[in-house]
């Protein structure tokens, strides 16, 4: 089967063969700190709550399975959803039979890696973080509440969503939530598919679905920060943890090292469709270049590429090999797309790239993790957002010039708000 998905499926996942489970239940109410590999998610850190707070943050993102015993279940949404593989009309039943053929191989992998994903644990340990420093910097929308939402593994959206409701936000109560999605750089099947989600169950819960076709009053009040590709602290944790990995080297060599940012690929239909998220990594990985004074030779390239439509290269690991055999053996990888390390990084750079060249010189850079200077970069976007006021960025109400998605037009168009709802088009 050809697959043509709007957004690289890691290698790994579409190989293997194994049976399928059946799919969470909507209701479980999850707390963001019960499971596995969970860092415990802090109390809300300041008593006093500010003339506009409390403030729900959300951290939006693809999510991973902790346990190899949610691989099953992780694949079968993420081969579900539409956004990310368009299968057509029966989407919902090749999805779930194709996340069956691929289970047992890929909970191979996680188990490679420690036996799960460690995204959660990543996750909700920055937003905790985060909120931390937030109560400090933006006393006046204090308390800041961490709320972690995935899209394709536990804590789904749905029940982030109802813990928002027993926290005392929305459903009458209204507050203020803010959607932050932690893929830096904007694609429609990324951020895009999450706020799709959002806005689904948004309108499920508490939307006019949910209340006989009206508004109804003392809805939560959302508002998106929806892209941060070249922000100031972004590009100086990148910077640092390269410049770490740089020092590894021996000095008179360390010019010389090329780096090899790396990020998710796109089949090249969704590049022509217009999705913005190229140019945006590019962008990303501009800003670090320049803060590096341009120091080392580098160069982007493409992970994940699957199945044989066309797809945006060159790939990573064609460009590790061809370097390695034209004797450039000193070269950084350095994940430029993604916030924390996942099963692209653990397994597919480290596990398959990196080993594959056996040469000592061939590194990674750390990931951001809990890198203390993104975590701090995280706070001032946050800052800045709830400072501003706007409900997401003019950037977002411009639909890719081939977009023909009703539900991309109608989710953009309530995220935006009644204010600018006709700028979307
Ligand atoms: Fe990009 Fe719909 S696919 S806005």
């Amino acid at each position: 089967m050809t697959f043509r998905s709007p957004f690289a499926i890691p290698r790994q996942l579409l190989v293997g063969t194994t049976s399928l489970g059946g799919r969470s239940a909507i209701n479980s109410r999850l707390r963001c700190n019960q499971r596995g590999l969970a860092t415990v998610v802090p109390p809300v850190t300041q008593d006093a709550t500010g003339s506009k707070g409390p403030t729900a943050m959300v951290f939006m993102n693809m999510g991973g399975p902790s346990t190899t015993n949610e691989v099953e279940d992780f694949l079968s949404r993420l081969f579900s959803d539409g956004d990310l593989i368009p299968l057509g009309r029966l989407q919902s039943y090749i999805g779930p039979l194709l996340a069956r053929r691929r289970t047992s191989k890929i909970q191979k992998q996680y188990a490679d890696i420690g036996g799960g994903s460690p995204i959660r644990k990543w996750s909700e340990y920055q937003c905790a973080e985060m909120c931390k420093l937030l109560d400090k910097i933006s006393p006046e929308t204090a308390p800041h509440k961490p709320y972690v939402a995935f899209r394709y593994a536990a804590p789904l959206t749905e029940t982030m969503y109802e813990q928002l409701f027993a926290d005392g936000f929305g459903n009458g109560k209204g507050g203020r939530a803010v959607a932050f999605t932690q893929y830096p750089q904007y694609s429609c099947s990324t951020t895009g598919s999450s706020l799709n989600e959002l806005w689904k169950w948004r309108n499920r819960l508490e939307g006019k679905r949910a209340n006989g076709g009206s508004e109804p009053a003392g809805a939560i009040q959302w508002s998106v920060i929806d892209r941060w590709p070249s922000h100031s602290g972004l590009v100086e944790a990148f910077a640092q943890n390269i410049e770490a990995q740089l020092k590894t080297y021996p000095e008179e060599k360390r010019d010389q090292v090329v780096l090899l940012f790396s990020a998710h690929s796109l089949p090249m239909s969704v590049v022509n469709r217009g999705d913005p998220y190229p140019a945006e990594v590019a962008a990303t990985v501009h800003a670090v270049m320049q803060r590096l004074k341009f120091k080392n030779p580098y160069r982007l390239c493409w992970q994940s590429q699957v199945g044989p439509s066309a797809w945006l290269g060159a790939q990573t690991s064609d460009t590790v090999q061809e370097y390695v055999k034209r004797g450039q053996t000193d070269l950084i990888l350095v994940p430029i797309a993604f916030t924390s390390d996942h099963i692209e990084t653990l397994y597919e750079l480290d596990q398959e790239v990196i080993h594959e060249a056996n040469n000592p010189g061939v590194k990674r850079a750390e990931s951001l993790n809990g890198n203390p200077v993104f975590i701090q970069a995280l706070a001032d976007i946050a800052r800045d957002h709830l400072q501003k006021g706007e409900l997401c960025s003019r950037q977002m109400t411009l639909r890719c010039q081939g977009c023909t998605s009703e539900r991309c037009l109608g989710q953009k168009k309530f995220f935006a708000g009644q204010e600018h709802a006709s700028m979307v088009v």
